[in-house]
């Protein structure tokens, strides 16, 4: 396939403006490879695809470096063309540290391991899609985050567990997929945004993916890991934690036994058979219904560490998930708060886990919603490696039918200061390792690709991989930098497209928070589906996702007075903070309390008003949407733009259930009417 729907934002469109078109041709007369590691060769294929693309010329290959006028190679094999400044510069970097130097005569790229060329030639290829300037780079960079994952919830039947794009790129209908293009191509696109590892199959793993680890399917797994391996991103499975009874013929999978010990070291062995470079396991248990060391009185460090032994002979990892909590409460105990589960089941374990076991924890202590606070346990276990897991796929945030750029929202979760070491201890700096130094962390994120032509559904949802994979690189970049890179790359560098798109996006999960759950309440959605409004779906359901709403108020008393006290997790300020009703930021201020419909925000506004005003405003806001993406329609592709455009239309509609509902709704429990009489049914 080869459209621009396709070709997310690689797309290599022709340069235009002569001169520059002059300037980057003088780079690109002939190309010196200095080394010959697979990310090297994958980097001369990209540069051979692009540049006669971008600039109607072929790429002649030339053995003498000293005449090329581009040359790529690892550091170890440029000795001769670094003087000893640049030399050193890379040396106090990370292995996947790289440098791009230009000048007249010759532009280098080079880095300390193959993988590295290939993260600088994509800088320079996206240098070039946004027309900038090449004669005098000087650039050095190393990633901020050591693990930057995609978590696929790919099923082998082919569907997609929370999937908005078609079916799986890797599976159907239980089978491997035979043409393997896509896959290349999505680890080209992932390696262009420096993601460096994969899991390919869904955390919740069923009957069959559970032969994963077998030799009935790891040949097609390796086929797999070696084409993600040319790319520099690392193969990962997920894994059930019962195997032991399910393929092999044990009685139990208590991880202390001894027989499951070896059972599992057996089957790592031979695993890494297949693959050398095998990532190791992930691991949802003692979750949502799936098996776990609980089933055996033992704990997650149990669980987990008896993996880790398995793993740790190969350097494997352990990527063990905290989504733990009780998803069959009764809805009239009050006691119990789902938002409290994953601190209170792992904060207790902190120091026993291994040194290749990391706990993945999601960003929020529910579970992806438009609006929750930082989970406390991120950075509260000083002894335990952790990564924080997002959610590119856009589940509860409008399945990308509608609109809603998540990047603002990772922003704002990497800005939160924990204070768990004092002011400046931000989600950023934790998972980078820099606070409590883990040996290894980093972030995941489950994916939102599939077989859709333009692999992501809506077409702007192209943002929120790329916007990912570029934010955990440089968690310093804006989002304003990273839609309009990604813009450019993706739509073309000119003005009014670019700034339309821009504002689009960076509007867009503001828009959505305002005609869905209102100030951090959550969930309000449609059960199982969770697109579309549904408010009392999960109030007398067993999942723990509760807004307690009635006729006098709404929101969940989460404090240490009169609450479940789930506040307490958190670190000084944000304990009395979140604590207290006069200090509560208003966004969050159903999530922490209860409070009548007449309570009067900071805003100035009554909680019943603020309701009513953010979702007559959500509709509208989508109607704008609609109106500047029109706007575009003789700029961008007809594909594209049809696309989009429907998109939009079926978010209106959306919006405009949401906004009827959640009035409606509220307007009947409260009896309280609009101060602008608007119409509410
Ligand atoms: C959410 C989602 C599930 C998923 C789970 C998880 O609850 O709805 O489909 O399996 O998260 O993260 O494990």
């Amino acid at each position: 396939m080869n459209s621009k729907k396709y070709n997310m934002w690689l797309q290599y469109q022709p340069i235009t403006d002569s001169k520059l078109k002059e300037q980057y041709q003088h780079f690109f007369m002939q190309l010196s490879v200095l080394s010959d590691g697979l990310q090297v060769q994958a980097a001369q294929e990209e540069l051979q695809a692009a540049v006669p693309q971008m600039l109607d010329m072929e790429l002649t290959i030339s053995e003498d470096v000293f005449t090329s006028n581009i040359v790529i190679g690892n550091k170890n094999d440029m000795t001769q063309l670094l003087d000893n400044y640049q030399q050193s510069k890379l040396t106090d970097m990370n292995d996947e540290a790289y440098m791009i130097i230009s000048s007249e005569k010759q532009l280098i790229i080079t880095g300390n391991s193959d993988v590295a060329v290939l993260y600088g030639v994509h800088h320079l290829l996206r240098l070039m899609q946004q027309n900038e300037d090449i004669r005098q780079l000087s650039v050095v960079e190393q990633p901020k985050n050591q693990f930057r994952m995609l978590n696929q919830w790919d099923n082998f039947d082919g569907s997609i567990e929370r999937g908005y794009s078609g079916q799986s790129i890797f599976y159907q209908n239980n089978q491997f997929v035979e043409d393997k293009t896509r896959i290349k191509d999505y680890a080209r696109f992932l390696s262009s945004v420096g993601i460096n590892a994969i899991s390919i199959n869904n955390v919740n793993v069923w009957k069959e993916e559970t032969f994963f680890i077998t030799k009935k399917y790891l040949p097609e797994i390796q086929e797999i890991a070696s084409i993600f391996r040319s790319y520099g991103v690392t193969l990962y499975l997920s894994i059930n934690f019962a195997s032991p009874m399910a393929i092999g013929d044990l009685g139990t999978a208590d991880p202390l036994d001894r027989d499951v010990k070896n059972w599992w070291k057996q089957k790592v062995k031979e695993i890494y058979d297949y693959i050398p470079d095998f990532g190791g396991f992930v691991v949802k248990a003692d979750s949502e219904n799936r098996p776990g060391p609980f089933t055996y009185d033992r704990d997650h460090a149990d669980g987990s560490n008896m993996l880790a032994e398995a793993l740790e002979p190969f350097q494997g990892k352990v990527i063990w998930r905290c989504f733990v909590y009780n998803h069959l409460q009764d809805w009239r105990d009050r006691s119990t708060d789902r938002a409290r589960a994953a601190y209170d089941h792992f904060k207790p374990l902190d120091g026993r886990f291994h040194e290749n076991v990391i706990l993945q924890v999601k960003n929020g202590p529910m579970d992806f919603q438009v609006r929750e606070p930082v989970s406390p346990l991120i950075g509260a276990m000083p002894n335990t490696n952790q990564m924080i897991e997002f959610q590119v796929a856009q589940e509860y945030t409008g399945q990308q039918i509608d609109l809603c750029f998540l990047i603002p929202q990772w922003k704002e979760v990497f800005a939160f200061d924990t204070y768990i070491k004092g002011e400046g201890t931000t989600v950023e700096e934790i998972v980078a390792g820099n606070i409590h130094h883990y040996k290894y962390s980093g972030v995941a994120a489950v994916s939102n690709i599939g077989d859709d032509e333009n692999w992501t559904g809506n077409t702007l949802a192209q943002a929120n991989l790329y916007g990912y994979g570029r934010l955990i690189w440089d968690p310093s970049l804006s989002s304003e930098q990273i839609a309009r890179e990604w813009i450019k790359q993706t739509f073309g560098t000119y003005e009014i497209v670019l700034n339309t798109i821009e504002d689009m996006l960076l509007s867009s999960w503001e828009i959505y928070e305002n005609y869905t759950a209102p100030l951090g309440v959550g969930w309000m959605v449609t059960p199982g589906v969770h697109y579309g409004p549904n408010i009392d779906g999960y109030e007398y359901s067993k999942w723990g996702t509760y807004h307690f709403a009635d006729r006098d108020g709404i929101g969940v008393d989460r404090t240490k007075e009169t609450g479940t006290g789930y506040t307490e997790q958190y670190q000084e300020p944000h304990q009395t903070v979140y604590n207290d009703l006069e200090q509560v930021p208003d966004e969050l201020l159903l999530f922490f309390h209860h409070v009548p419909y007449k309570y009067t925000l900071k805003s100035g506004k009554t909680v019943i008003q603020h309701i009513y005003d953010t979702h007559f405003q959500g509709f509208k806001q989508v109607e704008g949407l609609i109106d500047q993406w029109n706007g575009l329609s003789k700029h961008v592709d007809i594909d594209r733009f049809e696309n989009v455009k429907s998109r939009l239309e079926r978010q209106l509609e959306n919006a405009k259930e949401w906004r009827d509902q959640i009035n409606t709704y509220f307007y009947r429990k409260s009896g309280i009417a609009d101060q602008h009489a608007r119409t509410i049914y």
